[in-house]
């Protein structure tokens, strides 16, 4: 049976600013969103997808298929672990409790095909699931209270969490749940996971797929996708 991709699309963008919430701002002649959908649904164990948007969303452009497969949509709620728990409940009924669900973020518009592929044999050979990361690269400082530098972290078995995060449905459901319940903030997939013990893989990814958080980041993407379209 083929993986479903759930997009969590129902952030606010507050900390980007401006009207438009950032998964709807333009780059390379196309919304985020679009970007960052398609780069999934255009792999081929890729069945379909939903989009968790904002209960007041005057901008979802209201898709039901692209590149020739399903997009549902549904409601998100208050924390990003809302909305994918609302995305795996919302799925068509077809999809099996142990389908493969990828987690992509509506704001990652930049995801290669190499990269779905190696995510994908990962999780779909052995444990709980897989997801995306990037080795850090900068030393990294604790601050202490005064501003000053209280100590460098060793940096040598550190990674930065990308997208797409890749569980069986019932079992991510579980864990958010689970996380929830308990009054657990989790800010990606992995943590509920690793929360009720699961064993996530870590996948190599690209540096360049990055969640456009700030202006500076929409003219990179801008810049990374039109190298690309040529
Ligand atoms: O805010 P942040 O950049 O971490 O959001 C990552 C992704 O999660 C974005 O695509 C955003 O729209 C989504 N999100 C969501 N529901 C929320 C908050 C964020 O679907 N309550």
């Amino acid at each position: 049976s083929g993986v479903w991709a759930v997009i969590p699309a129902a952030g606010r963008g507050r900390r980007f600013g401006g009207e438009l919430p950032k998964q709807y701002l333009q780059v390379a002649g196309a919304p985020l969103i679009a970007h960052a959908l398609d780069a999934v649904l255009s792999h081929p164990a890729v069945q379909g997808a939903i989009v968790v948007i904002a209960a007041d969303d005057p901008h979802w452009p209201g898709w039901t298929q692209r590149a020739g497969k399903p997009v549902h949509a549904c409601i998100g709620g208050d924390e990003r672990a809302d909305s994918v728990l609302a995305g795996l409940q919302g799925l068509p009924r077809e999809v099996a409790g142990d389908a493969w669900v990828l987690v992509h973020d509506a704001a990652r518009p930049n995801l290669a095909t190499g990269d779905l592929d190696r995510l994908l044999a990962t999780a779909l050979a052995s444990g709980d699931g897989a997801i995306l990361a990037a080795p850090v690269r900068d030393t990294l400082k604790r601050a202490g209270s005064d501003g000053a530098i209280d100590r460098t972290e060793p940096r040598e078995q550190l990674w930065r969490a990308l997208t797409p995060q890749l569980f069986r449905r019932d079992v991510l459901a579980r864990a958010l749940e689970s996380a929830a319940a308990a009054g657990v903030a989790v800010t990606d997939e992995a943590m509920a996971i690793e929360r009720v013990g699961g064993n996530v893989r870590l996948v190599e990814g690209r540096e360049d797929n990055i969640k456009v958080t700030t202006p500076a980041d929409l003219a990179l993407v801008e810049f990374l996708l039109s190298r690309r379209a040529d």
